[in-house]
C-alpha cells in the first residue's frame, strides 16, 4: 500500500536549484494523475542559507526536514563560499542533516542504462549490465570520528588530524542494512576495509563476518579498499553490494559513478533505522554551468524514485518515473554529459518536459 507524505525539498546551491525544480514537476504529475499524495514545502540548505540567514543549516531548515517524511536534497557548495569558516560551510549542512536525522546508511548504486553504454569512458563489454549497490556507513569513520583538530605541537610544529573510530553497534547497523538490500538483489556482500594495516578495519570485518552469520542466504567477501578501487575499473561487474565506510565509500562511489557514463544519471538515498529518508543526486552543485538550463535533472528525478519505493512504499508510482527515465532516453534524448559526439543536446527544462510528459 503506498503511504502519502510530505517531502522537504531542499534545493542548495548551484545546479540544485534547477534539477530540484524538474523533480517538483514530475511530483506534481503523480500527485495530480495517480494520487500519489506528496506534499512538498522547499527550505534554503547550504551556501545560499548561508547568504540568507548566516547559517548553512538553519533552525527552520532543520525541523522541517525532521517533521518531513522524506527529505529531497540537489546540491550545496560553491568557490564562493570556499573561504568562510569551516563550521559556516555548506558541506556543513550535508554532514549535520546525516548525523541529526541518524542518516546511518547511503544507497549508491551505480546502474549502466544500455542506452549510455557508449557514455562510459569503460569498454561496453567491461561496463554493459552493470548494477552495483554501494552501501556506505554515513553518519561515523573518520567524517565524525573525535579527536580533530589542525593545531600546533609543542616544537611549534602545524599538525593536522582526524580519526578513523567505529564503536561496535554502528558497523552491525551498517552491515543488516546491506544484507538486507543484498536479500532483494545478487545476495553478494563484499565489505571493503584496510584490515592489513588498520585496526579500526579489524574490527569491521569482525563484526561483519558476525553478521553475515545471520544472513546464510547471502555469500560475503571481503576486499581491500586499494584493490576494490582497481577491481571497480578492471571487472566492476564482479560486484553486486559492496558495504564500507564513510570515506571509502564517498571514493568508491565517486568511481563506481563513472563507470555508469555520467554521475547526472545516479540517485542516492541515505536512511535511518525506519526508512525514513534523504534523497539526493550523487552529483554536485557544478557551479560551472549553473543556471545555464545544461544540468541533467535525471540523477534528482530518479532520487524521486528512490524515494517513492524506500519511504513511501509506492514502488508502482516509482515504476512509472523509472520507466518514463529509460523512455526517454530510448527515444534519443540527452543533455549535454551524456551526449554524444554529434548528438544534439536538450536543457535542463526539456529534459524535465520530456521525462513528465512520459510518465504514464
Ligand atoms: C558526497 C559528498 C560529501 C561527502 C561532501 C560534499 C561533504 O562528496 O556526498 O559524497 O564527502 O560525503
Ligand atoms: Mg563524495
Amino acid at each position: 500500500m503506498k503511504k502519502s507524505g510530505t517531502v522537504a525539498v531542499l534545493p542548495g546551491d548551484g545546479i540544485g536549484h534547477e534539477v530540484t525544480h524538474q523533480a517538483i514537476r514530475v511530483i506534481e504529475k503523480l500527485n495530480a494523475e495517480f494520487a500519489a499524495g506528496l506534499e512538498c514545502t522547499t527550505a534554503p540548505v547550504g551556501g545560499t542559507a548561508y547568504d540568507l540567514h548566516g547559517h548553512p543549516l538553519p533552525p527552520e531548515t532543520l525541523e522541517l526536514a525532521r517533521q518531513a517524511d522524506a527529505v529531497l536534497l540537489g546540491a550545496v557548495g560553491g568557490p564562493q563560499w570556499e573561504k568562510i569558516a569551516r563550521e559556516h560551510r555548506p558541506e556543513r549542512a550535508l554532514l549535520s542533516l546525516r548525523s541529526e536525522l541518524e542518516l546511518f546508511s547511503n544507497l549508491r548504486p551505480a546502474l549502466l542504462f544500455p542506452e549510455l553504454a557508449a557514455a562510459s569512458t569503460l569498454k561496453p563489454e567491461v561496463v554493459s549490465g552493470l548494477d552495483i549497490m554501494i552501501v556506505r556507513e554515513l553518519t561515523g569513520g573518520i567524517y565524525f570520528g573525535e579527536p580533530r583538530a589542525m593545531a600546533t605541537d609543542e616544537e611549534g610544529i602545524r599538525i593536522g588530524y582526524n580519526t578513523m573510530v567505529y564503536r561496535e553497534p554502528e558497523i552491525r547497523r551498517i552491515a543488516h542494512s546491506a544484507f538486507q538490500v543484498a536479500l532483494q538483489r545478487d545476495k553478494r556482500v563484499c565489505s571493503v576495509d584496510k584490515a592489513n594495516v588498520m585496526e579500526v578495519s579489524e574490527l569491521w570485518r569482525e563484526i561483519v563476518t558476525d553478521v553475515s552469520n545471520s544472513y546464510p542466504d547471502v555469500e560475503l567477501s571481503h576486499m581491500y579498499i586499494d584493490n576494490a578501487c582497481m577491481q571497480l575499473v578492471r571487472a566492476p561487474k564482479q560486484f553486486d553490494v559492496i558495504v564500507t565506510t564513510n570515506l571509502f565509500g564517498d571514493i568508491l562511489s565517486d568511481a563506481a559513478s563513472m563507470l555508469t557514463g555520467s554521475i547526472g544519471m545516479l540517485p542516492s538515498a541515505s536512511l535511518d533505522a525506519n526508512n525514513k529518508g534523504m534523497y539526493e543526486p550523487v552529483h554536485g552543485s557544478a557551479p560551472d554551468i549553473a543556471g545555464q538550463n545544461l544540468a541533467n535533472p535525471l540523477a534528482t528525478i530518479l532520487s524521486v524514485a528512490m524515494m517513492l519505493r524506500t519511504t513511501f512504499e509506492n514502488s508502482i508510482d516509482a515504476q512509472r518515473i523509472e520507466n518514463a527515465v529509460k523512455s526517454v532516453l530510448a527515444s534519443g534524448l540527452r543533455t549535454a554529459d551524456i551526449a554524444r559526439e554529434g548528438e544534439d543536446p536538450i536543457g535542463t527544462s526539456e529534459m524535465g518536459d520530456a521525462v513528465v510528459a512520459a510518465i504514464k
